[in-house]
């Protein structure tokens, strides 16, 4: 392809990829710490009831074991004592309201129920298997038609309006010479599945000083809520995470085990690793909740929505509050229709708390929605793109406001034509390639631009180098590589000269890696700390009489060329920074930017757009579906660093496959336990599953969202991908699966 010099910044290979590849890179549970000793948990098998005796005495006795901790014997921190009160966006997630360890009650199969502690993780793991855990069983809720009575309509998930509607959707809903659709889709719990584990050293000096290495999305909300737990300084608790194998979510709020190997640690008074077992991930770091969601539209026959209804179906835990707002990151902003309505309804059941995971809410929502138009559009006969043009959105749906910078259109145009669209035969079943089925199908993604609060540091030297600092993360994603590109932009010191510095608690405030809001948040802390750097060297030059810039006005000054400061329009007024510090006799300089968490923006919409065109081949007489094309088009204002940008979209089609086609984590009807606790039983998909996967991407930088124009693109990429293959799956068969994965039983039925 040839790249949109425009949008598309250099493909900068990564700049940890050496340190990855050679195994220098520390994850947080690879840190040497010294005396350090190792837990491992024992889990409720039954989903709720009161641990009526816990006989821990042949674990205290045997070999290496320091503690044997349970709700008898653990501390009780009580966050509700700090002195620490203000919790806000800045401050990390508890995801269980309840603390670890706290009573004998039972909530979810998979609870920890006591932690042991020995010399080595072998000793622990023998002794967490000696532990014998008594209780009274209680009949839990596991399933939506169970907790029927405990149904909430939450109006609010944090800040967002889960309900939004505008218009009467019944009216239209109820108009028979409307072309209408009502179905239902589902789609099973998913668990993230990182491939580094999440885990946590902890480490105190004294009673007042913590230091955690932690897998995590959040250095500062972990400092944070470890600070209020303990009720510390701030700057007492550090938190420490270079590197972070894969996240999605799970390691986005703060979880028991941080919890509990603090107190462990505080217990045994030496330091303790508590890295979660493979099996445990599947149940106390978070999943994605099953959905249900029944999605109504009704349509004028030429293609016109006139009503759009989307009503999803999600659970909860009895100790956190968790929505997946389906429709309302969806359905309410995708396509223009008069009448909108978004319900979501949320069933709390004794299974563990679901959490974030890539594009919550949007994923799932996007999938209903984009495979309700992909019925419509048979219902119509009117091809899927069209349908999609037909009912383009200029205004966001909702707010009525314009979107800053949405490109959507030639994302539709360039994937069509780079899949060969226009061959596609309209009529179910009607592609052959020798006796293999073909379908083509596709679907629109979506996901919305977010900014938060960020600072960062500089550090300019006078040999030409600078390193920049934020207490920001990089999960896998490419971040260290996008940042170190934009403080070479921003800075005008070449990217071999920029050293970027993330994951740790001791820099400038960095916000939670979600929501895919770092490259642009972070991006932006960039650009104002590029901007005092520039200004402080103006003052230097402007003071020395040897400067070309003496005399001058600071503030006329800025950067004009890499590595230069100067009037804009005088070429000959200009200086450089290596000379600048030179003559002022300094090694360096270093300033500081703070941002406050931005206001919503009430005349404008932010958000990120694609398409995705997919290609499937089925053998009819052995169902399995084979994806073989992808064409994903991509608008997310501009792309900071091509390659790695390129390789968060191609994770998350990757991802939506396995939505599509693999991944469901099964729980057993009785004990409510997932039966697919493992990477064999839980399937993703492997190479084999995976085609070509042609990347592109469209539009502007969108200089109204922010200085960078980026708009973000970690997870983008999975919305939309599953309704594309299930479309195509359709189109290949006729058979229209509304139940998710797509196994080759629901084919064969
Ligand atoms: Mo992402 S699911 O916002 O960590």
């Amino acid at each position: 392809m040839t790249p949109n010099t425009e949008i598309l910044g250099p493909a900068r290979n990564r700049v940890d990829g050496p340190l990855k590849v050679t195994g220098r890179a520390k994850y947080a549970v690879e840190f040497e710490v010294p005396r350090c000793v190792h837990a491992w948990p024992v889990v409720s098998n039954l989903a709720k009831g009161t641990i009526t005796a816990i006989d821990s005495k042949a674990a205290e006795s045997a070999p290496g074991v320091l503690k044997v901790l349970t709700h008898q014997n653990a501390p009780k921190p009580d966050e509700a004592k700090s002195k620490k009160k203000e919790v806000t966006r800045a401050s990390g997630i508890r995801i269980e309201d309840r603390n670890p360890l706290s009573d004998d009650q039972v909530h979810y199969a998979g609870q920890y129920v006591a932690l042991v502690v020995a010399q080595t993780l072998e000793q622990a793991r023998y002794a967490a298997s000696l532990v014998r855990v008594s209780y009274a069983p209680e009949k839990p809720t596991l399933t939506m038609a169970e907790a029927a009575e405990q149904a909430q309509e939450p109006k609010k998930n944090q800040e967002e309006n889960v309900q939004p509607k505008k218009g009467d959707v019944n009216p239209a809903l109820a108009n028979q010479s409307l072309v209408r659709l009502r179905e239902t889709y589902s789609t099973p719990t998913e668990t993230h599945n990182p491939i580094e584990m999440s885990g946590t050293i902890a480490a105190w000096e004294g009673d007042d000083k913590l230091t955690v290495w932690n897998a995590t999305q959040f250095v500062k909300g972990v400092q944070s809520l470890l600070a209020r737990t303990y009720d510390l300084d701030l700057e007492n608790v550090r938190v420490i995470c270079p590197f972070v194998g894969g996240a999605f979510g799970c390691k986005g709020a703060v979880w028991p085990h941080e919890l509990l190997a603090t107190m462990a640690a505080k217990v045994v008074g030496v330091p303790v690793k508590f890295h979660v077992p493979r099996k445990e991930m599947f149940t106390a770091t978070g999943h994605r909740t099953p959905t249900s969601q029944t999605l109504a539209l009704a349509a004028t026959h030429d293609g016109k929505l006139q009503a759009m209804q989307h009503v999803s179906q999600t659970l909860t835990s009895p100790v956190g509050e968790w929505t997946e707002s389906c429709g309302a990151r969806s359905t309410a902003v995708m396509y223009a229709s008069p009448a909108i309505r978004v319900e979501e309804i949320v069933y709390p059941v004794n299974v563990a708390t679901p959490t974030f995971m890539r594009a919550p809410g949007e994923c799932p929502g996007v999938y209903a929605l984009e495979c309700a138009l992909d019925e419509l559009s048979y219902l119509l006969q009117i091809d899927p793109v069209e349908l999609r043009l037909t009912n383009y959105a200029d205004n966001h749906p909702i707010k009525d406001v314009p979107f800053s910078a949405k490109h959507l259109k030639e994302a539709y145009q360039l994937g069509a034509e780079k899949f060969g669209w226009s061959k596609r035969s309209a009529q179910p079943g009607s592609m052959r390639d020798s006796e293999l089925l073909v379908g083509w199908g596709m679907a629109t993604c979506t996901y919305p631009a977010h900014k938060m609060a960020a600072a960062a540091k500089a550090i300019l030297r006078a040999d030409g180098s600078a390193t920049v600092q934020c207490a920001t993360h990089d999960l896998g994603t490419g971040a260290y590589t996008a940042f170190t590109q934009i403080s070479s932009e921003q800075l005008g010191v070449p990217f071999e000269k920029v050293t970027f510095e993330l994951g740790k608690s001791d820099y400038p405030f960095g916000p939670v890696a979600g929501g895919s809001n770092s490259t642009g948040t972070v991006g932006t802390a960039i650009h104002e700390v590029a901007g005092l750097l520039h200004q402080a060297l103006a003052v230097l030059a402007t003071k020395d009489p040897k400067s070309p810039l003496h005399n001058l006005q600071p503030n006329e000054i800025a950067m004009v060329a890499p590595g230069r400061i100067g009037l804009k329009n005088d070429p000959l007024k200009s200086d450089s920074y290596a000379d600048i510090l030179q003559r002022a006799g300094k090694e360096s300089i270093a300033v500081e930017s703070k941002l406050e968490e931005p206001e919503e923006n009430e005349k404008m919409a932010f958000q990120s757009w694609g398409a995705h065109f997919c290609e499937v081949k089925i053998d009819p007489l052995l169902p399995r579906v084979q994806v073989t094309r992808v064409v994903t088009v991509i608008d997310c204002g501009r792309v900071v660093t091509y390659k790695p940008a390129r390789s968060q979209i191609l994770g998350g089609v990757v991802m939506g496959i396995g939505m599509a086609l693999h991944e469901e984590t099964a729980y057993d009807p009785h004990t409510g336990l997932p039966a697919t606790a493992n990477l064999a039983d839980y399937h993703v998909p492997t190479n084999a599953d995976i085609p070509q996967i042609d990347v592109h991407f469209v539009g502007e930088p969108d200089f109204a969202f922010n200085p960078i124009g980026a708009r973000g693109i970690g997870e983008i990429g999975i919305t939309g991908i599953a309704a594309a293959v299930a479309n195509a799956v359709y189109h290949a068969t006729g058979k229209r699966v509304r139940d998710l994965p797509i196994t080759p039983d629901k084919l064969l039925s």
